[in-house]
C-alpha cells in the first residue's frame, strides 16, 4: 500500500475513533469567512479589499525595536515572566487614560481587564454569561468574530435591523418583545456602535441614550465593542454608551486598531458587580496577559506621543476612504449603494435584492480584486447582497485600481439579475 493511503487510512480511522468525543460545542465552531480569504489576498498580483488590518508601516518600527530591545535586556525577569491575571496596574491605569480621550472618564483600573484582544473578551462574555439557546441581540450586519464566538457557545444571535444611523430604537424594542413572547432569554445586546464593522455606520448621537434605556427597562446588558472609535475622521466624538451608564454596559476597547493587532492586546472595562466574575473567566483561559507586550505597550503609551500617531492614522484612513469613495462613484454601475462611514476601516456595499455576493467572490478574485461578501457578518443563511471593502491597509492608488476591477464584477452580476 502507498505510504500516503496509509496514512490516509489512518487519518480516516483515527477521525472515526474520536468524532463522537465532539462537544456539541464543537460542532458549532467555524473558520470566519475573512480568515478563509485571508491567504487568498496574500498572492502576489491581487488588490485585497478584504482584510481590516490598521496600517503598521507608519508606526516608528525602529524606536519601538530598541524600545523592547530595553525592555527585555533591563527588566527581562519581568517581562518574561508570569504576570498577575488581570494585567499590569500600570497599563490598566494607561488603558483608563485611553478611554478618557474617549469621554469615559470615570474609569477605574480596579474594573479592566487586560484580555488577549478584545476578542477574548468577547468570549469571556459569551461564556460568563450565556447558556445553550440563550439569546445575543446584534445589529445587522456585525463583526463575524463575534459571531463565531457566540455560535462556539450555541448563544442564539437573532440580528436587530439597523439603517444609515445605526441601530433602530423601534426595531430593537419590537425584536425584544418578539423574542420575549416566544420565551426566550435574552441577555446582551452586542453592539459597534462607532464605525461599525462590517457597516461603517455609526450610531446617531440621539439614539444612544434610548438604546441603552430601552436594554435597562428589559434587564438587558450591553457589550459594547469599541475598537474604533478612535479612528474618527472627523473632529465630533461619539460618545460612547458606557460614558453615562457604567452599571449596564460592558465596554471592549483593543490597541489592534491604534496600534499593533499582533501584540494582542485589548480589555474589558466592566460594572463593578460584575468585575470578579468576568475577571475570574478570563484568568482561567489566558492565565495572564502577555507580559512582555503589556510592558512594551506600556512605554509606547508613556514615551511616545500616541495621541498624535492617532491622528496621523485618521488623517491616513481618511485620505484612504475618500479614495474609495472617489473610485466607487467613477466606476460603480447604477444599483449599485454604499456607506459614508465617519471614521473606521470599512464601506458596505449594496447590490439590489436578489443578488448573492458569495459566488461573486471568485469572479472578483479571477479580476484581481478581493472583498469579503455579506453573508459572513449575519447570523441568517440566506442569500446576502452586500459586500465588506476595507480601505485601511492598501494605498490610495490600489484602493482605486481594486475598485476598478471589481466594477465589471458587480455589473455582470447587475445584468444577469
Ligand atoms: C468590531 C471588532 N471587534 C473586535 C475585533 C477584534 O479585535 P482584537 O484584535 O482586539 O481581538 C475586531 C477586529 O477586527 C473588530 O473589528
Amino acid at each position: 500500500m502507498p505510504a500516503e493511503t496509509e496514512v490516509a487510512l489512518e487519518r480516516a480511522s483515527a477521525s472515526h475513533f474520536h468524532d463522537h468525543l465532539l462537544s456539541d460545542r464543537a460542532a458549532n465552531i467555524k473558520q470566519s469567512a475573512v480568515r478563509d480569504v485571508f491567504d487568498i489576498s496574500m498572492q502576489p498580483g491581487l488588490v485585497s479589499l478584504a482584510g481590516g488590518n490598521p496600517y503598521l508601516q507608519s508606526l516608528p518600527l525602529d524606536r519601538l525595536g530598541e524600545t523592547a530591545s530595553e525592555i527585555i535586556s533591563g527588566h527581562g525577569l519581568e517581562a518574561l515572566q508570569y504576570g498577575g491575571g488581570q494585567g499590569t496596574l500600570e497599563l490598566r491605569r494607561q488603558i483608563c487614560e485611553v478611554m478618557a480621550a474617549e469621554s469615559i472618564t470615570d474609569a477605574r483600573p480596579e474594573n479592566v481587564i487586560v484580555t488577549a484582544g478584545s476578542q477574548s473578551a468577547q468570549d469571556v462574555a459569551a461564556k460568563v454569561f450565556c447558556n445553550p439557546g440563550d439569546v445575543i441581540l446584534v445589529e445587522d450586519p456585525t463583526y463575524v468574530g463575534a459571531l463565531n464566538t457566540f455560535e462556539a457557545y450555541q448563544v442564539d444571535a437573532q440580528a436587530v435591523m439597523m439603517d444609515d444611523d445605526g441601530l433602530i430604537p423601534e426595531e430593537l424594542e419590537r425584536r425584544i418583545g418578539e423574542l420575549k413572547g416566544e420565551d426566550k432569554t435574552i441577555k446582551m445586546l452586542y453592539t459597534i456602535p462607532s464605525f461599525n464593522n462590517p457597516s461603517g455606520i455609526t450610531l446617531a448621537r440621539e439614539r444612544r441614550q434610548r438604546i441603552v434605556d430601552i436594554c435597562k427597562a428589559h434587564a438587558i446588558l450591553i457589550l459594547e465593542d469599541n475598537p474604533y472609535g478612535l479612528l474618527r475622521f472627523g473632529d465630533d466624538a461619539f460618545r460612547p454608551l458606557r460614558a453615562d451608564n457604567p452599571d449596564d454596559v460592558i465596554y471592549t476597547g483593543s490597541f489592534s486598531k491604534i496600534f499593533g493587532p499582533g501584540l494582542r492586546i485589548g480589555w474589558a472595562l466592566v460594572p463593578q458587580h460584575l468585575q470578579r466574575k468576568f475577571y475570574l473567566a478570563s484568568e482561567a483561559v489566558i492565565l495572564c496577559p502577555p507580559t512582555l507586550n503589556q510592558m512594551l505597550l506600556s512605554a509606547y503609551l508613556r514615551d511616545y506621543d500616541w495621541k498624535a500617531q492617532i491622528d496621523t492614522y485618521r488623517e491616513l484612513y481618511k485620505e484612504r476612504c475618500d479614495a474609495m469613495l472617489d473610485a466607487l462613484e467613477k466606476y460603480m454601475p447604477d444599483g449599485v449603494s454604499w456607506t459614508r462611514p465617519a471614521g473606521g476601516f470599512f464601506i458596505w456595499i449594496t447590490m439590489p435584492d436578489g443578488v448573492d455576493t458569495y459566488p461573486l467572490l471568485q469572479q472578483a478574485i479571477d479580476a484581481g480584486v478581493v472583498f469579503i461578501p455579506g453573508a459572513a457578518f449575519s447570523p441568517s443563511d440566506e442569500p446576502n447582497h452586500n459586500l465588506r471593502l476595507a480601505f485601511s491597509a492598501v494605498s490610495s492608488e490600489d484602493i482605486a485600481e481594486g475598485v476598478r476591477r471589481l466594477a465589471p464584477v458587480l455589473q455582470e452580476a447587475l445584468a444577469a439579475d
